[in-house]
C-alpha cells in the first residue's frame, strides 16, 4: 500500500469516527471522482504537474467542516478549500506537495435574505449568479449587491479578496458591504464576528482566502437599486479616434457620477477595411447607470459628448437583466441562465493586474495601442475606473487597500487552446514582456495588484519558514501598508495553534 493510499484511508477512518456520512466523501475509486474534480476549474493551465486530491469532501454542514479540518491535523495532511474554483492560479484545488484532501462547498451554499433589515447571510460555496438570482427574486427587484460580474465565481473566494464589479463606483466593493462571517478555525471551532474579534473579521474582507481558516458564510448588507438601470455599449476602432476617446476618457471616467461606472476594453482585431490580415485595436465603452437612459444620455452629453453616445448604443433594463446582460447573455433570456455553475469560460490563460495613478496621456496611448497591434498573439486588456464610492472608504479599513489616489485598475488576460507546455511557457512569456513594457507607466513603489487576479510571478513564499520581509516582496503589492497587519493577525491565528500555519498552506504567501 503506497503511503498516500495510507494517508486516504486513515483520513478515511478518523472522518468516519467524526461521523461525517460516506455520502459527502469521494475518493479517487469513486465514478464521481473525476467530474467532481474538474467541475469547477476555470484555468487548465494550472493542472500541468499538480498531484490530484487523496479525497474530495462535499461538506452540507458546518459541523461536516469541522471535522474534515479536525482530521487534516490530526494526521498533518494539507487542505485545500474549493468555493467556485475560479482562483487564477488554481490554487484552490492544486499543491506543490504531494498529498493533500480538497473540501469542495459547492453544496455549501444556502442564501437566506432578511428582508426586514434588507441583508443576507449567503453560504461560502454559493455563487455571485446564485446570490444575484436570490436577491433580486426575493426583493421584487429593489436589493442588489456590489460584487463581480461573473455568475459563476464562488462568494468564498472572490469575497476573500475584495471582489469588484460595475457599482464599485457606487457602492464600493463586495468586502465594504459585509457586516458578519462565519469561520471554522483551525482548532474545528466556528466563529463568528462577535467571537472572533475585530482583527480577523478585518483579515476577512480581502485579506486572501485560505488565509484564517474556511470561511463558511458572510452576513451582507443589500443595498436599494432603481427599477431601472442602464448598460451601454460602443465600439470605437483606431481609424474612429480610439486614442483620443481613450485620452479623455481617463480623464474623465475616474470623477464621474458616482452611479456611473464606464470601462474600457482593449482587443486587437481584424482592420475589415484592410482585406490582408492587417490589424486594428477595438477600445469597447461598457456602462452600468444606476438610473435611466435619458438622465444617462444627458450625463455623456455633458461629459463625454465626443463618444457619441446615441439611444440604440444603450439598453434600459432591471438590475438582475443588467447582470445578464454582463455576463454576456441575451438580456431577455431566462433568469436561471445566473443559476447554472458550469464553468462559462474553461480556458488555459494567464492573467496580470496594474493600478493607474496618473493617466495615460495620447503618447502613451499611442504607445500602448501600437504594442498590442504589432504584438503576437496580444492579451486583451480590461480597465476600470475607480474613484466614486471607492474614494470615501480609507486604505486601511478593509485589507483592499487600493482606494483614493487609484484611479485606474486594469487587468490582462491572455487565453490559449494548445493544452501543451511550450504553448503555455510561450504565452506566459507574452505575458511577461508586455507586463515589463507597462512598467513606465503604471503605479510603483509598490507596482500594485490585485490580489482577486492572483499571479504568482510577484512571488511566493518558498516554505512554511519564510520571513516577513520574503513575504512582503508579493504581499506590499496586494496589500501595501495592510500587509503588516494581516501578518500581525496571522500570526495571532498561529499563537493560538500553530497549525493554523498548515491548514491555511493554500495562501500564496502569509502561510506558504
Ligand atoms: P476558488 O474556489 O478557486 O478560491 C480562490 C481562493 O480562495 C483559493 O485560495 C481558495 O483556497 C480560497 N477559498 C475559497 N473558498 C474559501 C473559503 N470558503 N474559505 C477560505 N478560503 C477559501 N474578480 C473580481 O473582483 N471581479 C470580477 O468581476 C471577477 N470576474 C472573474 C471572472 C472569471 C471568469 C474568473 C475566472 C475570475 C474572476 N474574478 C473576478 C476573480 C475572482 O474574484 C477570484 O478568482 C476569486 O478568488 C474566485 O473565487 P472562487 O471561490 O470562485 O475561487
Amino acid at each position: 500500500i503506497s503511503s498516500s493510499q495510507h494517508q486516504m484511508h486513515s483520513f478515511l477512518d478518523c472522518l468516519n469516527s467524526g461521523s461525517l456520512p460516506s455520502k459527502f466523501i469521494f475518493t479517487p475509486e469513486n465514478q464521481s471522482y473525476t467530474s467532481l474534480f474538474f467541475s469547477s476549474i476555470q484555468n487548465n493551465r494550472t493542472l500541468l504537474n499538480s498531484p490530484k486530491p487523496l479525497l474530495i469532501i462535499t461538506p452540507t454542514l458546518e459541523s461536516h467542516v469541522s471535522a474534515t479540518v479536525l482530521c487534516s491535523k490530526e494526521l498533518n495532511i494539507p487542505l485545500r478549500t474549493r468555493s467556485g474554483g475560479h482562483d487564477y492560479e488554481g490554487l484552490s484545488y492544486t499543491t506543490t506537495s504531494s498529498s493533500f484532501v480538497l473540501i469542495d462547498l459547492h453544496k455549501f451554499r444556502s442564501i437566506t435574505i432578511d428582508l426586514t433589515d434588507n441583508t443576507a447571510w449567503a453560504d461560502a460555496g454559493a455563487t455571485l449568479g446564485e446570490l444575484y438570482y436570490s436577491i433580486s427574486s426575493q426583493s421584487g427587484n429593489t436589493l442588489a449587491f456590489p460584487a463581480g460580474v461573473c455568475p459563476t465565481v464562488g462568494l468564498g473566494g472572490h469575497f476573500s479578496g475584495g471582489g469588484l464589479g460595475m457599482m464599485m463606483r457606487a457602492y464600493g466593493l463586495a468586502v465594504d458591504n459585509i457586516i458578519d462571517a462565519r469561520i471554522a478555525t483551525a482548532s474545528g471551532e466556528v466563529l463568528d464576528r462577535g467571537s472572533m474579534g475585530e482583527d480577523l473579521f478585518w483579515a476577512l474582507r480581502g485579506g486572501g482566502g485560505a488565509s484564517f481558516g474556511i470561511i463558511l458564510s458572510y452576513k451582507l448588507k443589500l443595498l436599494q437599486i432603481p427599477p431601472k438601470v442602464t448598460v451601454l455599449n460602443i465600439d470605437k476602432l483606431l481609424e474612429q479616434g480610439a486614442i483620443k476617446l481613450l485620452a479623455k476618457w481617463q480623464q474623465i471616467a475616474h470623477n464621474l457620477d458616482k452611479r456611473l461606472f464606464l470601462r474600457v476594453v482593449l482587443q486587437v482585431v481584424d482592420d475589415e477595411n484592410h482585406k490582408s490580415s492587417n490589424k486594428t485595436l477595438m477600445a469597447s465603452f461598457q456602462s452600468l447607470f444606476l438610473g435611466e437612459q435619458t438622465e444617462l444620455l444627458t450625463l455623456m452629453a455633458e461629459s463625454f459628448p465626443e463618444l457619441g453616445v446615441k439611444s440604440n448604443h444603450c439598453v434600459e433594463l432591471s438590475w438582475i437583466r443588467s447582470v445578464l446582460y454582463i455576463a454576456g447573455f441575451p438580456p431577455g433570456g431566462s433568469l436561471k441562465k445566473l443559476l447554472d455553475r458550469k464553468p462559462q469560460y474553461h480556458d488555459l490563460f494567464k492573467t496580470k493586474s496594474d493600478f493607474l495613478s496618473v493617466p495615460f496621456n495620447v503618447d502613451v496611448w499611442e504607445a500602448i495601442s501600437a504594442r498590442l497591434v504589432g504584438q503576437n498573439e496580444p492579451p486583451y486588456v480590461i480597465i476600470d475606473p475607480f474613484g466614486g464610492r471607492m474614494d470615501e472608504i480609507g486604505v486601511t479599513e478593509t485589507p483592499f487597500p487600493h482606494r483614493k489616489g487609484s484611479l485606474y485598475g486594469i487587468q490582462y488576460i491572455k487565453t490559449w487552446e494548445d493544452p501543451g507546455v511550450e504553448t503555455a511557457r510561450e504565452n506566459i512569456d507574452r505575458m511577461r514582456n508586455l507586463y515589463k513594457f507597462m512598467t513606465p507607466y503604471v503605479s510603483r513603489d509598490p507596482r500594485a495588484a490585485y490580489l482577486n487576479y492572483r499571479d504568482l510571478d510577484l512571488g511566493r513564499n518558498a516554505n512554511m519558514n519564510a520571513s516577513y520581509s520574503e513575504a512582503s516582496v508579493w504581499g506590499e503589492k496586494y496589500y501595501k501598508v495592510n500587509f503588516r497587519r494581516l501578518a500581525q493577525v496571522k500570526s495571532k491565528a498561529e499563537n493560538i495553534d500553530r497549525y493554523a500555519n498548515k491548514l491555511c498552506l493554500a495562501l500564496q504567501g502569509l502561510l506558504n
